[in-house]
């Protein structure tokens, strides 16, 4: 179980994405948990173009029977770089060439960071947006207004690497190496609560492939999703554990006792062997995660998505 008792409201969400895999398993939370009201969902190019990315983000929440959550489709690149795609890791199509029915649903009418500052205003102090892609919709929302900073009643972004090796270079994390320009201009913000989750913790929290096997005879469309999202990094890739980096993200805005936060003030590197790189230079209003409940988290994402484990 995420957070306290069925008792608490759930949390109003929306949920910035790169529909790649751990970002299907983020939805598939987002959708399956109880705790999480998801007002909507916005893209971003990322693990893959924003257009594959929007399609695979349609295509997962229609597979979770989710018709109602808008789509808003968001920025097609960087501020500045060129995109560079993770496809290595999530496959061509984004979603370990699962091959899953494409959805006929449309996108939303307005864009992902129109919808972000349109939703931000009409609620102020309600919504936690939570990035789990490149931070280029959300610098780009923070640009044309700035008053989101304080709308949103948490932004928590899955990025960064700040005692941890990164996983595209030796310092730096994909989200934030993607584009270290919104990555700096979004953390440099004065954030009525920023929570950054990072590789420091989201690398103790794989899926495990025993996990991944007994997804497959379990009937729920969430569990058949993990299945089939994640059949390619057991298989083609041989790996022995997929690490759920999106779905903590999401799980630590529902309940921020699984982690251990460390108040920081993070530097985010732009230049060279630097780019992406997340440096916490000192005390802070930001909050970065250094320690997770592992073995509490991988329980209650199993048991929002019908696996019999996680871990
Ligand atoms: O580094 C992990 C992050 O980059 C995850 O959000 C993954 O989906 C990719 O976007
Ligand atoms: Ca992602």
């Amino acid at each position: 179980m995420l957070g306290a008792a069925h008792s608490q409201p759930p949390v109003l969400v929306i949920l910035d994405v790169d529909t790649g895999v751990d970002d299907a398993l983020a939805l598939a939370l987002g959708v399956r948990s109880e705790r999480v009201d998801l007002v909507a969902v916005t893209t971003v190019a990322g693990n893959v173009g924003v257009a594959q990315a929007t399609a695979n983000t349609l295509t997962v929440l229609d597979w979770l029977g989710a018709t109602g959550v808008p789509v808003h489709r968001g920025a097609s690149h960087p501020l500045v770089r060129a995109h560079e795609d993770a496809s290595f890791v999530h496959g061509t199509d984004g979603l370990g060439n699962a091959d899953l029915p494409r959805s006929s649903r449309d996108v939303a009418a307005d864009r992902g960071p129109a919808a972000m500052v349109r939703l931000l205003r009409e609620r102020p102090g309600e919504i936690a947006l939570v990035a789990v892609g490149p931070l280029t919709n959300v610098a780009i929302a923070l640009n044309v207004e700035p008053r989101i900073a304080e709308w949103a009643a948490q932004l928590v972004v899955m990025g960064g690497a700040y005692r941890e090796p990164g996983n595209v270079t030796p310092r730096a994390e994909y989200n934030l190496y993607a584009d270290p320009e919104a990555a700096a201009q979004v953390f440099a913000a004065p954030w009525r609560r920023l929570v950054a989750v990072g590789l420091d913790v989201s690398h103790r929290t794989p899926l495990s492939r025993r996990a991944w096997e007994a997804a497959r005879d379990r009937p729920d469309p969430a569990a058949q999703l993990v299945h089939r999202v994640c059949a390619r990094t057991f298989t083609e890739r041989a790996l022995d554990g997929f690490y759920l980096h999106d779905p903590l993200a999401l799980a630590v805005a529902l309940d921020p006792t699984l982690v251990t936060l460390e108040p920081a003030t993070v530097a985010v590197g732009l230049e060279g062997d630097a780019r992406g790189e997340t440096r916490i230079t000192g005390p802070g209003d930001g909050l970065v995660a250094t320690g997770v409940d592992a073995p509490r988290f991988l329980g209650a994402f199993a048991g929002a998505l019908g696996l019999p484990e996680a871990g």
